[in-house]
């Protein structure tokens, strides 16, 4: 008889599959490091801020001692940034971090958390990491149905998690639409508003959703320094809601979540207009060179508000594992988007202009 280590919701999770690594793919193919393109995990083409870099190494010196744990400097910026009092912001490694604080501050064994058909893997995750019941709402146009999810919410229900703009299809929901949801649900279950995107919005659909914690008390508003920031490899993500919330969610994170050289470098990065609006501007034009490519090849995609698109690149299920191993061959790392659900799409990351370029040059060699 075999031996089963911990308990059956643990061994039923499926582990999240990260976009390869660039010297994986040289070492799997035989190719050269130098020429291979990335375009897989929703990263920031231009790398780290110079200001991140420069607030980095002021802080060398004193990595012998432990971070702050509470992070006052970060959240001091962030309060300023945002508008609300410093003990309503959470720090997170990452906000995958937060994440999972939110799951295990707020929900239980045998209760139950509501998200969306093809909504981003992490939330599956954090829902059985603490052994409970997921909702999975199917998708309406691969974005979330708010009036099923609304509708979805059972007696045991803790805990909502909300994408927008949502990976992996890069799908928007309008402010009138969250308030409206918001408005629908019951004061008892927390909902998760996660924002990881948010910077890549056009003025025109960006909306106050971190004012929106004064007025429900159950709002945890998810912001992440990984993608518009360019700092994914330090980790660090973070939480605003009221500080009833933010207390418990605190009492789980572990005191040091968020180490010096990402706290540094956050705070120089939140305030780097320059780099933010320079990487917006590269998103919006390489989102409209992918389309053109899209269009011209007669490829279906999903309208995307992120800074990656999710592109329907063959008919049948082994599309899009196909077309990936052909990309791979050619030095060119997507994400295939199967384990979503979405086994005849792939998920592309807009990189810098000359990146785009070759993807979109691979892509027309892999589909013959
Ligand atoms: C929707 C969404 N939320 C959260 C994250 C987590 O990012 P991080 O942990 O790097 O902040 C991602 C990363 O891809 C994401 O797509």
């Amino acid at each position: 008889m075999s031996k089963h280590f911990g308990p059956d919701y643990v061994r039923a999770i499926a582990p999240y599959q990260a976009g390869k690594p660039i010297a994986e793919v040289a070492r799997e193919f035989g190719l050269d490091e130098a020429n291979i393109v990335k375009l897989a995990s929703n990263e920031n083409p231009f790398g780290v801020p110079e200001s991140s870099k420069k607030a980095m190494a002021q802080v060398v010196a004193d990595l012998g001692r432990y971070p702050d744990a509470n992070g006052f400097d970060l959240k001091a910026a962030l309060a300023k940034r945002y508008d609300v009092p410093a003990d309503w912001i959470t720090l997170g490694n990452g906000s995958n971090d937060i994440l999972e604080i939110a799951a295990h501050a707020f929900v239980q064994k045998g209760q139950a958390v509501v998200y969306s058909q093809y909504s981003f893997a992490v939330y599956a995750l954090a829902t059985q990491g603490v052994g409970a019941r997921a909702i999975v709402v199917p998708a309406a146009e691969y974005g979330h149905d708010l009036d099923a999810m609304a509708a979805a919410i059972d007696a045991d229900t803790r805990l909502v998690f909300i994408a927008n703009p949502n990976n992996p299809t890069g799908t928007f929901i309008p402010a009138a639409q969250i308030e409206a949801f918001l408005n629908q649900v019951p004061e008892t279950v927390i909902v998760v508003l996660d924002e990881a995107y948010n910077e890549f919005l056009a003025p025109e659909h960006q909306f106050e959703s971190a004012q929106w914690v004064r007025k429900y008390p159950n709002l945890v508003v998810s912001r992440t320094f990984s993608k518009a920031y360019g700092l994914a490899g330090l980790r660090v993500g973070f939480a605003i809601a009221q500080p009833a919330v933010t207390d418990l969610m605190n009492r789980i994170r572990q005191p040091f979540n968020v180490n010096s050289l990402a706290q540094a470098a956050a705070i120089a990065a939140l305030n780097d207009t320059v780099f933010l609006e320079e990487g917006a501007r590269n998103n919006a034009a390489g989102y409209q060179q992918f389309v053109e490519a899209f269009d011209e090849l007669g490829l279906e995609y999903v309208p995307s508000f992120g800074n990656f698109v999710l592109v329907r690149v063959g008919d049948d299920d082994e599309a899009g594992a196909r077309v990936n191993l052909a990309l791979l061959k050619q030095g060119v790392i997507v994400r295939p988007v199967g384990n979503y659900g979405l086994p005849q799409w792939l998920r592309i990351s807009i990189g810098l202009p000359k990146e785009n370029a070759v993807f979109l040059a691979a892509l027309k060699q892999a589909l013959g």
